[in-house]
Parts: C-alpha cells; structure tokens; sequence
C-alpha cells in the first residue's frame, strides 16, 4: 500500500483536516432483500492545507465514482483521484490531485450496504404480523457504528446537524430523531423528510422503519411523547409513557435546562443487544425494559422499565445536549445517567426506596473493581474496538457511586446548581471529566479535582481499617483486593462517622495512609455513614461485636446495615474475615425488614453456599440448613400468595426468597411452587402464580427435573413457546439452567442456540447450576465456531465468557481456560477473559482458605441446629 496513506493508519483518531458541520442523509432501506442504499452530502470546513480527506466507513460499499468536493469558493467540482478504503481501521481516504480550498465544501458519497443481524449499525429484527414473519429495519449506532450505515467522522466530538431522509414502503412507519418535515407518497413507496436536528454526534443518530402501534401524550409544555410497540401491545406502552412525561419535567427543573427536541418517541425493539439505547429524541429499547404487561409483568419488570427510560431520558441531556469529548470520559455519559436515573425514580416512586437500591450498583462496583484487572474510570481508548468493554461496572457503577460520594460531600443544593451551570455552559457541544469538577469546584469552593482524580484516574479503592485504642480512632487505608494481595492505591478518601447515634457525626478527608481521630466511648460506632463512600471498612474485633449488637437491636439505618454485611462478605472473600464471624454476624440479620438488605443477604448466602459445595458437602448441608432457617422468618412474614394493596418492595423479596430457598433444595418450597405450576398448567388464569413468583417457581420446576422425570421442562418449554411476552420468556430462560442434571443442562444450552432463542436472549440462559458448570463450559469449546460466528462481533460474546468460567475454583480449570483461548482470543474480549481468571483465581484461595479454617465446622453445626 501507498506510503502516503500509512499516516492516517492505526490512529485512535481521525485527522482534523475537514470538520463536518452538517450531513443530508438519505437512507433507502430493502426490508425483504434485506440491503440498503444511501447518499450522503457533508457539509464540511477545510481548517488546514491537504489534499486528502480522512472520514469513518466500514462494511460499505462506497461507489468511487459518486464521491465529489465542491467547494463553496470554488465553481468547480472536484473529483478525487484515488478512493481507498482501510477495513481494519474502519477509514475512507479520498485523495484528490490538488491542495482543498480552505473554507467550507460540500462532499456528496453515494454508497451501498446488507441490513445486517448483528444489532449494530443499519440492522435488520424481526417480527410477525398476523402470523407472518417481517423485517424491520432499525440503527445502533453507540460506539462506534453509524460508519456502518454512512461515511462520516464517527467521533463524539465531531458534531453537527442532520438532515434525514428515509424512502421507505408506503404502509410502514418510519422514524427518526425529528418530527416529519415533509411526507410524500409515490406510489408503493413515501419519501419522509425529517426537520434539521440541532448539533449532534453521530453515535446519536436513528432510523426505525417497520410496523408499529402508538401511545401518545404531552408534557406541559407542549412536547409530544409517544411510545411505540409491536401493533396489538400499545396498552402495554402506558406505564412507559407516564413515567417519560413525569421525567422529562423532573430533569427540565433540576438541569434548569428544558428538554431540547420537540418530540421524543421511545420505540421496543424485538432484536436488541443492549438494554436501551438513548438516541436523540427516538430512543431504542429491548421489549423487556420498556412494555409493562398490568397483568404478566413482575414488580421487578415494572422497576426495571421505570429506571431504564429514567437512565436513557437522562442521556438527553448528560450525553446528548453535553457529550463526553471522547470514550476515555464514557463515564461522564453512563456513570452520570445511572445515578441520576435514581434521582428520577426516588421522585416519581419515593416508596421504592431506590436509593437504598442503589447500594446494588455500588457493590457491583466494588466488586468488578475488587480485580487486578480492573481499569481506572477514565481509561484511554486507542481503537475503536476496545470501546465496547468499557461499557461496563467501572464505567456505569463505580462511576454512579464516586457522584454519590461526592454529592454527599458537597451537599445536595450546591450539586444540583453546579449541574445545571455545566449542562448550560457545555450546551451542543463536548465536555471532559475536568469540566465537571471546575463547575463542582466553582459553585462549592471545595477542591473537587484534587479529591476526585484519587478515583477517576487510578483503579481500585481502599479499604479503610479501624481500631479503637486508648480514646483514639485509628484509620488506615491500604487498597483492598479480592484475591487478598498487596497493591498501592491511595486515595483522597471522605470519611464520614457516627458515634453511638445518628445526632453524633464526624467527618474529615483522609488524605494521607493514616489518622488518629479522638473519640471518647460510644456504644458503637460506624464508619463511611449510608455507604455513601466508594471504600470498604474493616473493624476491629470490638469495634465489629458493637456493630453486631447495634444491628441486632435496630440502631443502625438500612444502608448502614447493608455496608457492614457486605463489607463483611467481600473481606472474608479475601481471607481477611474468617467465614465463621461472617456466617454468625449474618445470623444478626435473621428479622431483617428491609428489601435490598434482605436481598444482599441472599445474595451472600448463595454465593457462601457455592463456594462451600466445592468444599465439603456435611459443611454444605449444614450451611444450607443454617440459611434455610435465616430465611424462615421473612419467609413466613412474606408468604407464598401476595397481598392485597402489598408493598411493591415485599414483592420484589417474595421473588428473591422463594428462589433461592427453592436453589438451596428447601423441601416445602419445592412442594408448594410445583403444585402452584401444575394448577397454572390447568388454568394459565390462576391467582396461584402471580407474576412475582414465577421465576421462584420455575426455578423450583426445574430443581425437580431429571434425565428420566423431564416433564417440567417439557411444560416450561410449552409455556415459553406459547408467550408472546418478553419478560416470560427470559424469565423462563433464566430459570432452566437450575437443574442439578447434567444431561438436561446440556440439553437446554442445546435449545439456546436454536432459532426459537432470540440471539440477544441467550445470555440469560447461561446461569446453570454448579452440577452444570463443567457441561456448560465444554458446550462452549464445542460450539465455540458457532458462538464467535454468532456473538463475536459485539459486546454480548463477553456474557458468555464471564458467565462460563467466572464460577470455576480451581487453578488447573483456569489453565485449562487460558490454554483454549490462548489462539481464539480476540481483542474485543481479552478484558472479560481476564477478569474471569483473575475471579476463578480468587475462588481457589477463597475455596483454600475454607478448607483450612479451623473450628469451622463446629461453628456451622451449631449455628444450623440453633433454635430460635
Ligand atoms: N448508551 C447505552 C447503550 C449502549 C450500551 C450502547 C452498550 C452501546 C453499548 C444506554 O444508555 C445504556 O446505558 N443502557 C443500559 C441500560 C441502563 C438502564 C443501565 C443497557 O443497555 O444495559
Ligand atoms: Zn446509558
């Protein structure tokens, strides 16, 4: 290849020869051959002396001949002497034979390209219509794929405004991110012209063509919202719909900023890679996280629908009217959205008690951010490949925390007002990560870059030590990591304490390794209050027993609890905590009555329960004995049959509970959730199997289920082919793989990869019991063709491998894992791979450690046989 071109190869960035200020897009999608056509003219600004020109194109066939610059200086037009197009960089370089007019142009590409089935770039999902199969045609285009579906300079920072066209059958509906200009009918066909859209990114951009039905309604002032879903469910856009109206006035008043589109649509499409995606005024969703079945749905669906529009409705403004100058600062978008996403749910639903919820989110963090291979919040991106990872815990939940941390620090007024200054002055334009703590640091006076950069630019987090000695609080933070070894980190890390109540509060920033703090007695005392602080903390001995008993005699506040538990569970994961002061300290949690305590508290004991099962199978009976009883009480409190007027929150534990008493093998749970599955069975009407605790009691169908009494499967089978409901399909999907039989495992992993199993539903069938793992993980190797074939090309193929080898303990498995991949492995999951090894590592100590605990044993025994 040419010399002259090798300068603008293996670049994390295009040139910036020619800035593009706007693109007259016209799109002619081919819904049965399944191919599409398109012109594009850029209006572009030569800002520096070249004869070329640099822009993003990939898996386009750009017709040579089309491509012309005329510049608006110049009379003539311009053809270019060479087009080459670069399939590894995902570039078109058009050379032309003579230096460009500096000033503005116009550069006029025509070009080809397959509706792909990929669900990135121009794709095509499928749907039937009184019993026939169609196609639709729908864009994905975050990170980094409109260059699929036209040339353009695919970056962030390269804004400008769209003028869409679609020319589509004349029977379908076509949308995208603006009103309809102009509607002409010609025959079968209609030509949509859409109005010019403010500034904007390319990965913004959106395209849906296909058959739909519609909910509407207005926001106060005047913007229409509609919510569009498979014809025959509109009734199933309603609950959607109220909370996008509700929302977009909450976030108007706290941005100080209104809603910047005249309209915004929301649209459920069949085929979906990712939960939702937040272009500008059409946002895309999977079925599950936008329809609200009154009747089919769970409580949890409902929540889930409620914080996906909240998060994407976010991205409107934080991504959307102000974006991340590059993926290095993704977390301004993401980490961003998911928090303030709570901020909209906690004002619409208060009696959710989101926020305690989204101690969830932390722990996700911590928990990704636990590894060695973990990254910083800000990580740099030299390929556009390696985007798609780091749409992940780091960036969305770590992210979500440290502004939490910091929201608390700074205080709730002086937050908001600083927002709403950044979303004013950064409007139709970019910002970085630093630009958000200059308008934090301005409003509060406090030192907001030197505080927060600790979290943003380094990975990890510390867990802080305390010990009380002599009237004096030592504080000692040294980075904490799951597999227990030494690393650097330091932190700038806010303390907050309470000493014996909640009247009593101490703060300070610990900004060097250690502290001494004055504290006369107090009964207890708890340390980085409500979790507010991304950082764990270890107690002492006697520090940890007043903990214990303040639980225990309901001092202490929900999210309090819910840090000392699973601070506690992380550092005996670690070998800091022996599991025996674990396991008596979650026996302090017996009549818990919070939800997303109690749901940590599952959470632990199931993966407590795992890791055991790999140990010593008396230990095991004995640690399922002792959870069993744990969960008796709410159990008892919660029931079976849900209430009337309940609590949305006890509907969701009902769920959880039943589940995992059904997964620990709880004799009467099984008994009661199969007899429940054959009444349903007779009358899919029955009031036995309300929505909330199918998935318990599928679970439960399945724990019965073996080689030679298969008819639960067979009937779950039957239930999931005769839906039409998204969230009964996964939830059926999520439940399949619970069955202890290895041979009905592998069975089942069969059935994912038939044509009756969306490929973006796959994932949810991948959790299999442990008797399953060693199955599921040759069913992998076997099928590794088809998989990488199928999933390679986006971010869902990384599922497969986390889910896969991440429950694993021993370190001959993680060999053997590596020695596979070591020729398939790819770019785009090397981050995933070695994230799981590092967690089948940590499994092997963890599981090292138990074996070797002395007293352990007795411990359980007497725990498990303790009356209450
Ligand atoms: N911007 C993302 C969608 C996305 C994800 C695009 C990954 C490309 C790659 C969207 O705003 C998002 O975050 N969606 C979440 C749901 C949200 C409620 C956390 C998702 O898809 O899971
Ligand atoms: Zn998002």
């Amino acid at each position: 290849m040419a010399k002259k071109y090798e300068q603008f190869r293996c670049q994390p960035r295009l040139p910036k020869f020619a800035i593009p200020k706007r693109y007259d897009l016209k799109l002619i999608p081919d819904l049965i051959a399944c191919k599409f056509s398109g012109t594009v003219e850029i209006s572009i600004d030569i800002v520096a002396d070249t004869k070329f020109i640099v822009l993003n194109a990939a898996d386009l066939s750009v017709d040579s001949k089309s491509v012309r610059f005329q510049s608006k200086s110049e009379s003539k037009g311009l053809e270019p002497l060479q087009v080459e197009f670069f399939e590894d960089d995902e570039i078109l370089v058009l050379e032309f034979g003579e230096t460009l007019a500096l000033g503005l142009a116009v550069l006029h590409l025509s070009f080809e390209g397959t509706l792909n089935d990929q669900m990135k770039g121009f794709y095509r999902s499928s749907y039937e219509h009184n019993g026939e199969k169609k196609n639709m045609a729908v864009t994905q285009f975050e990170p980094a794929d409109a260059r699929r579906c036209f040339p353009c300079w695919d970056e962030p920072a390269c804004k400008a405004t769209f003028k869409i066209t679609l020319e589509v059958p004349s029977e379908l509906v076509a949308l995208s991110n603006m009103p309809v200009l102009d509607e002409k009918v010609e025959g079968n066909i209609k030509i949509v012209q859409y109005q010019e859209s403010p500034i904007m990114s390319t990965y913004l951009v959106a395209a849906v063509v296909g058959l739909f039905d519609y909910v509407e309604d207005q926001t106060p002032d005047g913007i229409k919202v509609r919510v569009y879903c498979q014809v025959g469910k509109a009734n199933q856009g309603k609950f959607a719909l109220d909370v996008a109206v509700k929302t977009l006035g909450l976030y108007k008043d706290y941005f100080e900023t209104p809603y910047s589109l005249p309209k915004l649509d929301m649209i459920a499409i069949p085929d979906f890679a990712a939960g939702a995606m937040e272009n500008y005024g059409l946002v895309t969703y999977r079925e599950t996280a936008l329809l609200y079945d009154e009747k089919h749905s769970a409580a949890a669906n409902k929540q889930r629908v409620a914080t996906v529009v909240a998060h994407e409705l976010a991205h409107q403004w934080f991504g959307n009217l102000v974006t991340m100058e590059w993926w290095t600062h993704l977390w301004l978008n993401e980490g961003f959205a998911t928090w303030v996403s709570y901020l909209a749910a906690d004002g619409l639903f208060p009696e959710w008690k989101i926020w305690t919820q989204f101690l969830d989110e932390s722990t996700e963090g911590l928990r990704l951010d636990g590894l060695s291979e973990s990254h910083p919040i800000e990580v740099e991106i030299n390929h556009a490949g390696e985007i798609d990872e780091i749409f992940d815990a780091i960036s969305y939940r770590k992210g979500a925390s440290v502004i939490r941390m910091l929201q608390s620090y700074l205080g709730a007024t002086v937050f908001q007002r600083a927002l709403a200054k950044y979303i004013k002055k950064h409007a139709g334009s970019n910002a970085k990560t630093e630009d958000l703590w200059a308008a934090l640091e301005e409003e509060s006076g406090e030192p907001v870059n030197k505080l927060m950069n600790s979290w943003t630019k380094q990975k990890g987090y510390p867990v802080v030590s305390v010990k009380l000695k002599d009237n004096k609080l030592e504080f000692e933070q040294v980075q904490f990591l799951s597999s227990g070894c030494e690393a650097e980190g330091q932190w700038v890390v806010p303390i907050t304490l309470c000493c014996g109540s909640y009247e009593a509060r101490k703060n300070f920033l610990l900004e060097k390794k250690s502290q001494t703090v004055d504290e006369a007695s107090s009964s207890w005392i708890k340390v980085n209050v409500d979790r507010a602080g991304f950082y764990r903390v270890k107690y002492d001995e006697q520090l940890s027993a007043k903990l214990r008993s303040a639980i225990e005699s309901k001092k202490l506040s929900p999210m309090d609890r819910y840090g000392i538990l699973d601070d506690s569970f992380a550092l005996s994961m670690a070998g800091q905590l022996p599991l025996s002061s674990l396991l008596t300290l979650m026996g302090a949690y017996r009549e818990e009555p919070d939800y997303t305590v109690l749901s940590n508290l599952i959470s632990v004991s199931s993966k407590v329960a795992r890791i055991v099962a790999d140990a010593d199978n008396t230990l095991l009976d004995n640690i399922k004995m002792f959870f069993i009883n744990l969960f008796q009480y709410s159990a008892e409190r919660i029931g079976f049959d849900c209430k009337e007027g309940e609590s949305h929150l006890d509907a969701l534990l009902r769920g959880e509970l039943f589940a995992t008493l059904a997964v620990f093998g709880h004799e009467e749970t099984l008994i009661e959730a199969n007899k429940r599955f054959q009444a349903f069975l007779e009358d899919r009407n029955t009031h036995l199997l309300p929505p909330d605790i199918r998935r318990a009691v599928y679970v439960a169908v399945m724990k019965k289920v073996t080689s030679t009494d298969r008819s639960g499967l067979d009937s779950l089978l039957k239930v999931y082919r005769e839906t039409d409901l998204s969230q009964e399909k996964t939830r059926i999907l999520g439940a399949l793989g619970s069955c202890s039989d290895p041979d009905i495992i592998l069975e089942v992993l069969n059935f994912l990869l038939t044509r009756e199993v969306r490929s973006q539903d796959v994932v949810f069938g991948l959790g299999v019991s442990r008797e399953g793992r060693e199955v599921a993980w040759n069913w992998f190797k076997e099928n590794w063709e088809h998989i990488s074939n199928t999933w390679g090309r986006g971010f869902l193929i990384t599922r497969f491998v986390s889910a896969l080898v991440s429950p694993f303990s021993s370190i001959e498995k993680a060999e053997e894992v590596q020695g596979f991949f070591a020729t398939r492995g790819k770019p785009s999951i090397m981050r995933t791979l070695k994230q799981s090894l590092e967690r089948v590592h940590i499994n092997a100590k963890w599981l090292d450690t138990i074996r070797n605990e002395k007293g352990l044993a007795e411990c359980v025994q007497e725990l498990a046989y303790r009356k209450y």
